[in-house]
């Protein structure tokens, strides 16, 4: 089983962008965790970062025969019709993570354009939340597929 682990624009530089909001984690920490875990659930992972929309859009279409998608679109979350119309087109159960609470920050924060396409949602949990995310993904499609 493969699962696509996508991070848009500027979650290259977690670790030095806004720790109070971010944490002080690296993406590549965060990737790391993840692999540790995946290696348990017997999962195969495949990471991608992007800073273009357009970019993403291709990730998304290039990786259309992986089993699940964790997204943290960053910004594109609350703009991008684009990147939501992507990821309705292949279809792939995804689970939309962010690592801060964008309910608790600015108005424009609190909407998404690819919740009603996800799975669902987990916001505010840092590094944690790309791990739960992945048991959650990991059990979904253990119950779809049996
Ligand atoms: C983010 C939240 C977004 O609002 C922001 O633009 C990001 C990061 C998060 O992980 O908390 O780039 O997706």
């Amino acid at each position: 089983m493969k699962i696509l682990i996508l991070n848009g624009p500027s979650l290259n530089l977690l670790g030095k962008r806004n720790p109070q909001m971010y944490g002080k984690h690296t993406l590549e920490d965060i990737q790391s965790a993840l692999n540790e875990k995946a290696e348990k659930l017997d999962i195969e992972l495949t990471f991608a970062q992007s800073n273009h929309e357009g970019e993403l859009i291709d990730i998304l279409q290039k990786n259309s025969d992986c089993s699940g998608i964790i997204f943290n679109p960053g910004a594109f979350t609350h703009t991008s019709i684009a990147i939501a119309d992507a990821l309705e087109s292949i279809e792939i159960p995804t689970v939309e993570v962010h690592l801060s609470n964008i309910y608790a920050r600015e108005e424009f924060r609190s909407h998404s354009y690819v919740a009603p396409i996800a799975l669902g949602q987990i916001s505010g949990f840092g590094l944690s939340g790309y791990l739960a995310a992945l048991d959650l993904i990991n059990g979904y499609l253990l119950n779809t597929n049996d």
